[in-house]
């Protein structure tokens, strides 16, 4: 199945080389920016040698190279600076986004399309009315690379290893994200046996906060690592029909109460995108706090 990720910085750069060493067929690269796309993709090509893997990857600026792609990775627009939050960049990307869907859908109507650029459950939201294409094929990665920063911070609270943690995040890709201790899992027991509640508030507000950290800490650009390894594991199950559960910024028509609204919660992911919403069973005060920031998010959807 070939791969066109459009945008060709951090993100999209370390993208192409997780699916590339990961043996996911062919990988186009494009962006905008002259020589960008087409020096990454030298470089990449450079390793197979050393790597001893011989995986396919094509740069260009050319968009009409996404022509015949079963998946598109939308990592386009701009990141964040410093103290800035995701929404700030709202107006910016979503002229870019809508550009970009108007190229996919001329040339890659069979598409699934994964969007992954920020403010993720807006610009996901506005890539799905633009396209006009199937909800189950049009989603944001973000939820999950929450997830997996919230399993990164309990790994090293209980000092187990990651692998044995099933980390679970809903909510928007944003402050608004919650965490859920009750359907979190370290070695197939619930968080909440674990880790007193004071704690578990700890760790999640420092996932809430932890992009924002990186930023802050590089002090250009957003996250890289974790953000290309979250779209890696959602790539995989798609083209290898894995049919895992994961958390994705889905189109809601119904589920949680929710309607015409994209935000992350968990989905079966397989060969045709999404397989099915994963309807959690809440409790009152976890559905009363998904309700509310899934209201904040449909009042910026308003907006724009
Ligand atoms: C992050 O959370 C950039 O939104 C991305 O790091």
């Amino acid at each position: 199945m070939k791969i066109s990720l459009i945008g060709a910085g951090n993100v999209g750069g370390l993208t192409a080389m997780r699916l590339a060493q990961d043996n996911l067929d062919e990988i186009v690269l494009i962006d905008i920016a002259k020589g960008l796309a087409c020096g990454k993709a030298l470089d990449l090509e450079d390793a197979r040698a050393a790597l001893n893997l011989d995986y396919k990857i094509k740069g260009t600026e050319d968009f009409t190279n996404i022509k015949g792609s079963g998946i598109i990775i939308v990592t386009a627009g701009l990141a964040r600076k410093p103290g800035m939050t995701r929404e700030e960049l709202l107006k910016k990307n979503a002229e870019i986004t809508k550009c970009i869907c108007l190229e996919i859908k001329r040339l890659a109507p069979e598409a699934i399309v994964l969007v992954v650029t920020n403010p993720l459950d807006l610009i996901t939201y506005l890539a799905l009315k633009n396209l006009q294409f199937n909800p189950k094929k049009v989603f944001g990665v973000g939820a999950n690379l929450d997830a997996s920063r919230f399993a990164n911070l309990i790994a090293q609270e209980l000092k187990v290893s990651p692998t044995e943690i099933e980390a679970c995040v809903i909510g928007p890709h944003g402050e608004g994200m919650l965490p859920l201790a009750r359907f979190t899992k370290v070695k197939n027991e619930p968080l909440t046996k674990l880790i007193n509640s004071q704690k578990i508030q700890e760790l999640a507000q420092k996932t809430i906060e932890r992009g924002a950290e990186v930023v802050s800490l590089l002090g250009s650009g957003s996250a890289y690592f974790a953000p290309s390894a979250a779209i890696t594991e959602v790539v995989s199950s798609i083209v290898k029909d894995k049919k895992r559960t994961i958390a994705v910024c889905a189109y809601l028509n119904g589920e949680y109460g929710l309607k015409d609204i994209c935000v992350g919660v968990p989905c079966e992911i397989g060969k045709n995108g999404i397989e099915r919403i994963i309807e959690l069973d809440l409790n009152s005060e976890e559905k009363a706090l998904f309700l509310k920031t899934a209201s904040n998010l449909k009042n910026n959807l308003t907006a724009l």
